[in-house]
C-alpha cells in the first residue's frame, strides 16, 4: 500500500502545501480575536515563546514521523513503536476526535466568512460604526438556518475536492492564492495603520502588561501555537508522509512556523489600529474579525470590492486549513478500514455535520447547552486546542524522545547523514525528550488548575 500513497510532486509544492495547513482562520480569526480577549502584547510574547520552544519542535518530530512511516496517524504507530507497545496509536485516536471537534465549529466560522463575501456585495456590512456591525454580525450568527446553511456550504465543497486526491487537490487550491491573501492584508495594515488613532492599536499589540498573564492565559497561548501549525492530532504527521524523502524538515517546519507567524502579525496589525481607532471592544470574541475589516475596508475607496476579495481570499485560506484536517480520518478510514476515499469522506463530512448542529446554534437554540459554563462552540475550541492537541503534543514528544530514539531521529532530520545539521537534530532530541514534554505539562496542569 505504501508504494502507492499519492504524495507531493515537489518541494515547492510541500512547503506550499504544509503552509496551506497551517495559515487559515487560525491566523486571521482566532489569533486576533484571542489576543484581544487575553491581555493584547503579554499575550503575543507568551505565544512567541510557546512556538518556539514547545510548537517547533512538536513540529518537526511529528512530520518525521509521518515520513518515516508513510502511514496515517494510527498506522504509522503502530509501524514505529515496538511489538507490545501498540497503545501509542492512541495518539492517532485522539487526533480524529480533535479532528472532528475542530471542524465542528472551523466549518462554521469558514461559512461566515463565506457570508460575508456576500455581504460585502450587497453593502449590509459596510460600516465604520461599532453597533451597526454587531448588529450584522449577531444577525447571521443568531440565525440558525444561516448559520447552518453556510457550515454545509463550506462541508460539501471540502467534501467534492477531498475526493479528488491529495495532490491535485490540495496542492492546486493551496498554490495559487496565498502570496495574494498576504498581499490584501499588507494593504488593509497600512489603512489600518493611518487611521486616526491607530498608534493605540500598536500599543495594544506590543507594549506587554505582564500582569496579564495568567495559567489560563498561558495554557491558551500554547493551545493556539499547536492549532495555528496544525500540530498535536496528526494533521502534520499525515502530511509528513506525503513528504519527499529528499525534504530537509527541520528547514520546511521553521519556515512554515515564520511564515505563519507572519499572516498572524500582518492579520494583528490590520485589526487592533482599527479596533482602537473605531471604538471597537478589544476582547469582543470571535465577532472581532467580522467587525473590524469591514470597518477597515469602509474607510477605503472601492472598500466593497476589496472586502469581497479579502474575504473570497480567507474562504480560500480556511479551505486549505479544512482540507488538510480532513486529511486525518479521511486517510485513517481508507487506510485502515479498507473504506474508498469516497465513503470515508462522506462518513467524515456526516460526523462534522451531526456535531456541527450545536456548535453553530450556540448563539440561539442551543444557547443554553453548557458544560464547565462554555456553549458548544467554545467548548468545542477548549477541549481540542486547550486538552487534546498539547497532550498529542506531550506524547509525540515521549515517543520521540523514549522510543523512537537519537539515532532513528539523527537518521531522519539529516536525511540519512546528507543535511550536515547535528547540532541542531541534538537541541530538538533534548527538547522533545525533556523539556517540552515538561513545559506543556506543567501549563497544562497549572492552566487547568490542578494545582
Ligand atoms: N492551522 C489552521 C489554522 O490556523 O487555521 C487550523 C488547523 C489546521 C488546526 C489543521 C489543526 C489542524 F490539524
Amino acid at each position: 500500500m505504501s508504494q502507492n500513497r499519492d504524495g507531493f510532486t515537489s518541494t515547492f509544492g510541500v512547503l506550499v502545501a504544509t503552509l496551506g495547513s497551517a495559515v487559515g482562520l487560525g491566523n486571521i480569526w482566532k489569533f486576533p480575536y484571542l489576543t484581544g480577549t487575553n491581555g493584547g502584547a503579554s499575550f503575543l510574547v507568551v505565544y512567541l515563546m510557546a512556538t518556539l520552544l514547545v510548537a517547533l519542535p512538536v513540529m518537526m518530530a511529528e512530520i518525521m514521523l509521518g515520513r518515516a512511516s508513510r502511514a496515517n496517524a494510527v498506522t504509522a504507530f503502530e509501524k514505529l513503536a515496538p511489538k507490545n507497545q501498540k497503545f501509542w496509536t492512541v495518539i492517532g485516536y485522539m487526533g480524529l476526535v480533535s479532528a472532528i471537534l475542530i471542524l465542528a465549529f472551523y466549518t462554521g466560522v469558514a461559512g461566515w466568512v463565506f457570508a460575508y463575501i456576500f455581504k460585502s456585495l450587497s453593502g449590509s456590512i459596510h460600516s465604520t460604526d461599532p453597533a451597526t456591525a454587531k448588529a450584522a454580525f449577531g444577525a447571521m450568527v443568531s440565525n440558525p438556518v444561516q448559520a447552518l446553511m453556510w457550515q454545509w456550504v463550506v462541508l460539501i465543497g471540502a467534501g467534492i475536492i477531498i475526493m479528488l486526491g491529495v495532490s491535485k487537490g490540495i496542492e492546486a487550491v493551496a498554490k495559487k492564492l496565498m502570496p495574494l491573501l498576504f498581499l490584501l492584508l499588507v494593504l488593509l495594515c497600512i489603512r489600518s495603520l493611518t487611521l486616526p488613532g491607530a498608534m493605540a492599536g500598536v500599543k495594544f499589540l506590543f507594549a506587554p502588561d505582564f500582569s496579564k498573564i495568567t495559567a489560563p492565559v498561558v495554557l491558551t497561548a500554547v493551545g493556539l501555537a499547536f492549532f495555528k501549525l496544525s500540530i498535536g492530532m496528526g494533521t502534520m504527521l499525515t502530511y509528513g508522509s506525503y513528504f519527499r524523502q529528499e525534504q530537509n524538515i527541520p528547514a520546511t517546519a521553521t519556515r512554515v512556523m515564520l511564515a505563519d507567524l507572519s499572516v498572524s502579525m500582518l492579520a494583528g496589525l490590520a485589526i487592533f489600529p482599527a479596533v482602537f481607532a473605531f471604538g471597537f471592544e478589544p476582547s469582543a470574541g470571535p465577532s472581532l474579525v467580522f467587525m473590524t475589516i469591514p470597518a477597515v475596508f469602509a474607510s477605503m475607496p472601492l472598500g466593497n470590492v476589496f472586502m469581497a476579495i479579502f474575504f473570497v481570499l480567507a474562504a480560500i485560506a480556511a479551505t486549505g486549513a479544512i482540507l488538510s484536517i480532513l486529511e486525518v480520518p479521511v486517510a485513517m478510514m481508507s487506510e485502515r478500514f479498507g473504506f474508498s476515499r469516497k465513503l470515508a469522506t462522506l462518513i467524515s463530512v456526516g460526523i462534522i455535520g451531526l456535531f456541527g448542529v450545536p456548535a453553530m446554534l450556540s448563539s440561539s437554540l442551543t444557547a443554553d447547552w453548557k458544560l464547565f459554563g462554555l456553549n458548544a462552540f467554545d467548548l468545542f475550541d477548549f477541549i481540542s486546542s486547550n486538552i487534546l492537541l498539547p497532550l498529542g503534543g506531550i506524547l509525540i514528544c515521549l515517543f520521540v524522545g523514549w522510543v523512537y530514539g537519537l539515532p532513528q531521529l539523527k537518521k531522519q532530520l539529516s536525511n540519512e547523514g546528507q543535511l550536515n545539521n547535528d547540532l541542531l537534530i541534538n537541541a530538538v532530541f533534548v527538547l522533545v525528550r525533556y523539556v517540552t514534554p515538561i513545559i506543556i505539562t506543567v501549563i497544562m496542569l497549572k492552566g487547568l488548575g490542578a494545582f
